[in-house]
């Protein structure tokens, strides 16, 4: 098994570039299904979680294409089955936008429940209550989603908690639904506009989309399209923290500044330079930083998944900083990791307090998430001595290249054969 190695405190300088969005593309790609022709997509992200919804898509008999790295063709004219086995759904939490989209195209879903990164409970009544408001029955059996219409028929949902999923899997089985569906209190989030202009693109009527409030007029008929996916915003703050926490100056090129508005703005107020252009951002710090309190909310709030990684920031900013999660009830495991590396952090329920030390030290590690895993990479690059961090399969998930990105910005950052390890040291024992 491999893990990451760093030798920390090189500073980031240099140019980088943004993939394609991963929470867009796992939402796009099974979105083909709702047509029976061919769909290009261009900008896609190479990573894990895209990789493992092609295969699912290949399994129930599209075919699919590589145009090059970042483009494929999907045809879907051969897809002849609307059951996805446990084996594949467990790989991915997005596998759950089968369910939508196999609704909308068959009327009939069999979906394994999925996995994805364990933060605390992830229920999926939202998806239900929807599917059930469109005249589906939905129910959970042997840890499968059985969900089945005679007949999809529009209808007004509200959302009693914003959910980017439920709204993704609403919108994927109203889209040929008959007649009109409105979501109330809809998630806001860029990968839902960018899902709603695809499904334009293929002849839906999507209105609304990045507003609370999404209203779509179902059609009979959707076809192919050729479409390119946004950049991730994740990745993209994850790049600025990582120019942040090592005293850098980075130009973080193929990004929509809008969407990181929030991540900027907290950035400038613990003392970071942010200067936007027009498809790139420049971070420049002097690795001093003011300690600020930080909320993570629903798009257009501060990004969840950017959460662990602004944490590492504050482990070493000066002062007392609070960070409150908005979005999930479990997502400070990390915390553990960082106190290995020299944090003085207490955590209680959602509620984090970051007392700021002057430096971390680096130590071995280990990725308990994807945004975790990313988070003990930027610690690692700002830590005095050497980390390592093992389960790196889960940053492998969701960001395309990252060891050469980081590598070409300065970073002494390399992969290493876990496996090399536990041989040399056996010989040795032997
Ligand atoms: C998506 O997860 C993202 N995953 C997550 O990013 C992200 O953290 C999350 O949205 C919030 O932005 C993908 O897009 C593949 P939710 P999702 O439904 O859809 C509760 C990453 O790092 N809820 O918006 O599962 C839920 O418990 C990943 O890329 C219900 O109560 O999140 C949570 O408290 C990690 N019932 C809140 O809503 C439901 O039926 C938001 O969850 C659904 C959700």
């Amino acid at each position: 098994m491999e893990k990451l190695v760093i030798h920390g405190g090189n500073r980031l300088s240099g140019e980088v570039e943004i993939s394609g969005a991963k929470n867009a593309a796992v939402a796009i790609i099974p979105a083909t299904l709702l047509c029976q022709d061919v769909c290009r997509i261009e900008n896609i992200p190479n990573i894990s979680d895209v990789s493992c919804m092609i295969k699912i898509l290949n399994n129930m008999g599209a075919s699919i294409r590589m145009i090059n790295k970042h483009a494929i063709e999907i045809d879907t004219r051969g897809v002849n089955s609307y059951i996805v086995p446990y084996e594949m759904a467990k790989k991915l939490r997005a596998s759950y936008y089968l369910i939508g989209a196999l609704l909308g195209r068959f009327k009939r879903a069999k979906v394994a429940l999925p996995g994805g990164c364990n933060f605390g409970v992830r229920p999926i009544d939202l998806h239900i209550k929807g599917f059930e408001l469109l005249g589906a029955t939905a129910t959970v059996e042997n840890a499968m989603i059985n969900a089945y219409a005679d007949t999809l028929i529009g209808s007004a949902v509200y959302m009693d908690k914003v959910s980017v999923g439920a709204t993704i899997n609403i919108m994927l089985a109203a889209v040929k639904a008959r007649g009109l569906t409105i979501i109330e209190n809809a998630a806001k989030e860029p990968h839902i506009v960018d899902l709603a202009n695809f499904l334009n693109a293929m002849g839906a009527d999507v209105r609304g989309a990045g507003t609370d409030v999404i209203k779509i007029h179902g059609v009979k008929e959707l076809h192919g399209c050729t479409y390119s996916i946004i950049p991730d915003q994740i990745e993209a703050g994850t790049y600025m923290l990582a120019a942040a926490v090592t005293g850098g100056d980075v130009l973080i090129k193929n990004v929509i500044p809008k969407h990181l508005e929030s991540i900027s703005a907290k950035l400038i107020e613990c003392g970071v330079m942010i200067t936007e252009y027009d498809e790139s951002i420049r971070v420049e710090s002097n690795g001093k930083f003011k300690h600020i309190n930080v909320k993570t909310m629903p798009h257009p709030g501060f990004p969840t998944d950017m959460q662990p990684q602004i944490s590492v920031l504050l482990s070493i900013a000066n002062g007392t900083s609070i960070v409150s999660e908005g979005v999930w009830d479990n997502r400070f495991r990390y915390a553990d990791q960082l106190i290995r590396m020299g944090a003085n952090v207490q955590v209680d329920g959602t509620i984090a307090v970051f007392q700021g030390v002057s430096e971390l030290t680096g130590a071995p590690v280990r990725a308990d998430d994807l945004r975790a895993g990313a988070a003990m990479i930027i610690a690692g690059l700002c830590a005095r001595g050497t980390t390592e961090i093992e389960d790196i399969d889960y940053i492998d998930r969701g960001y395309e290249n990252y060891v050469e990105k980081f590598r070409e910005l300065g970073a002494d950052i390399y992969r290493k054969n876990f496996a090399d390890d536990e041989e040399n040291k056996n010989h040795a024992a032997g």
